[in-house]
Parts: C-alpha cells; structure tokens; sequence
C-alpha cells in the first residue's frame, strides 16, 4: 500500500468522536515507530506543527523534543504563545531560540521578495541543524506534513510552474538522516482541527489564519528596517484585534497588514509628519489559487484606522486593498 495515499475507505473525521479514535490510533502507531528513542520536532505555532506536538507528547512525553525558533518575523504575541501553551501548559520539553538578530541582521538591504524568501528558509534550516546537533540520540524527525502538502508535490513533480517559491519554513533539512514521523500526513485540514480541538489545544491556536513561514517577511515590503517591521507587527496586531472582537475573524480567511517602504506626507498635533501607510488586506478563498475581497463594514474600517494612526508610532495613513486573486497575489510579495 502507498503510505502517502489516503485510502478510499478512510472516513473523514468530522466530530469529536472520529477524533479520539484517529488519535488512539495515532498514539498506538508512533509508540510502535519510535520505541524508546527520541523525536525532534520544529515547532513553529502554527495547526499543523502544533496539533503533531500535542499528538506526540501524548504518545511519547519528554521523548519529544520541539524546537521553536523565533526568526524576529513572528506576529505580535505569537512565540510567547507557543512558550506558554506547550511548555507551560503541556510540559513539553521544548527548546525556544531567539534568532531574531540573526535574521534580521542577514535581511538587511535585501529588497528582492524571492531572495528574502531564501534567506529565511535557508537561516532557519540553519538555526535548526544547529539546535539538532547540540542534542544527543535523535532518531526521528517529526513533521507537520498533511494531505494538500502531499498532493502538492505530486502537482509539482508533475512540473506545474509555481508563481512563488512559497518557502515554508521548517522543511527538512536534507543532509539530517533522521526517520521521519508524519501522524497527520493523511488528514485534510479541516480534520486537522477537529483532531487539534480533541486534543485540548486552545481554540485560537487552532483555528488560526494561515500565516507564511517567512512570516512578517514578505509583509514588512522591500528592505526590512526593525523600525518598520515594529510598526507592522504593532498594526497587524490591532487589526486582528478589531478583526476579532466583531466576529470577522471567524468568516475571514486571511487577513492582514503590509507596510511598504514609502513615506508619505501627513499632519500629526498640527504638524507635518511623513509616516508610511499601512494596508489592510482581507481575503477569502478556498484553496488560495484564486482569492475574493471580503467586504468590511466601513465602520469597521474606520475603527481600525483610528487606532492604527494614533497607536503605532510611524503609520500616518491607512488603505485598503481590494484587488482579488488575481490580479493580485494574497500577499504583497
Ligand atoms: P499568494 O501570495 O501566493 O499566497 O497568493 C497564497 C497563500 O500562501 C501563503 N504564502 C506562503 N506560505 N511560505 C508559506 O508557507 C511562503 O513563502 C508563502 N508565500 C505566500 C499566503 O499567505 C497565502 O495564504
């Protein structure tokens, strides 16, 4: 039987029930795998990688190893979550490394989207090695794969052009010869999070938009400043904020700020004030081929401006962006 084809027969897990019953047998299958050696996972907090924690240190404990490497292009709040959700609540034996000096230092006057995607992927798979071999009898790596992630390389194994190199972080690195564990790697998404809900994970962890593994990256446009790159992650947080106390969090399926490196003329305390402007990006789609605007209630809008030009120090407009996939990609870059 092909392990990475999903059998006719397999139900769709749909409820809590076929939930538990998946991860019963998940449990069973990795304890049998692994044995008593140990699993490195890279955890970023995203569903995925988070659900595949969860569902390991049930099956194996403290033999679960993650490593949470914070490239400094997280959203606002994000690795203190992952901190407080699986070390704090979970107990796991997770490694947190702070690379955001790395990062940023390496991303410095680097304006070109695809070689800020490189530099990302390839730092990350750097600051993971390094993490790995501080470490002593891995056997096994564990990933967040799932069933579109399968099914999208056969597509590109089949030699259909890509419009972004879309790089995920926390691919494998190639040179690890390590066995891998892939509990999830049949499951679609929406599946993905019946089993995360199962598993106890907070619902915001969950069900969480999709965020790019070069993260804040590709939003903080052109050249990355730490001046910028603060302003962004400052508004985005508002606007998910807004997004979330008016229930669109919910019925939106992407949503976010770029800032791109203009400056404009404006007027604060009655004096002019060149600030950048930050967009709001908010989108719907199915499986992010094609993408549609989602319409938001302009005193929704209005809010958000409000905040974002009083709160966040260097933002002096704020626009929204209504273009559809295509013409436009989702993101910016
Ligand atoms: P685009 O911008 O291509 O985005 O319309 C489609 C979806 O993919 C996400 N995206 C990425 N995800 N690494 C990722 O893991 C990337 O480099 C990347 N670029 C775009 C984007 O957020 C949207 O959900």
């Amino acid at each position: 039987m092909d392990q990475n084809k999903r059998p006719e027969s397999m139900v769709r897990i749909t409820t809590p029930e076929l939930a538990e019953a998946f991860i019963a047998e998940q449990v069973k299958a990795v304890q049998e795998q692994v044995g008593d050696k140990k699993v490195l996972l890279a955890l970023s907090g995203g569903v995925d990688s988070s659900v595949v924690a969860a569902l390991l240190i049930k099956a194996i404990g403290k033999q679960l190893v993650c490593v949470h490497v914070n490239h400094g292009l997280m959203r606002k709040g994000e690795s203190e979550n992952v901190i407080e959700v699986f070390k704090n609540q979970l107990d796991a034996n997770l490694i947190y490394v702070d690379a955001t000096d790395r990062f940023l230092d390496l991303l410095a006057g680097v304006s070109d989207p695809e070689k800020k995607r490189k530099i990302i992927g390839a730092e990350f798979i750097k600051v993971f090695d390094e993490e790995a071999a501080k470490l002593d009898g891995i056997s096994f790596l564990a990933q967040g794969t799932i069933y579109p992630d399968i099914l999208e390389s056969i597509k590109q194994a089949e030699g259909k052009k890509a419009v972004k190199s879309h790089h995920n972080v926390g691919g494998l690195p190639e040179e690890m010869e390590m066995q891998l564990v892939e509990p999830i790697k049949l499951l679609f998404k929406d599946e993905v999070r019946v089993v995360g809900e199962a598993l106890g994970l907070p619902h915001a962890m969950v069900y969480r938009q999709p965020f790019p593994g070069p993260g804040l990256g590709v939003r903080c446009l052109g050249a990355i400043t730490r001046d910028r790159l603060h302003a962004l992650r400052e508004a985005d947080a508002i606007l998910r904020e807004e997004f979330d106390n008016c229930g669109l969090a919910e019925k939106v399926w992407q949503y976010f700020i770029a800032v791109p490196d203009i400056k404009s003329v404006g007027v604060k305390d009655e004096s002019r004030y060149e600030g950048w402007p930050a967009i709001i990006r908010a989108i719907n789609t199915k499986d992010a081929m094609t993408a549609t605007i989602e319409e938001i209630p302009y005193a929704v809008l209005h809010k958000i401006t409000a905040r974002i030009t009083s709160e966040v120090e260097g933002i002096n407009r704020v626009l929204f962006d209504l273009t559809p996939k295509p013409t436009g990609t989702i993101e910016w870059e």
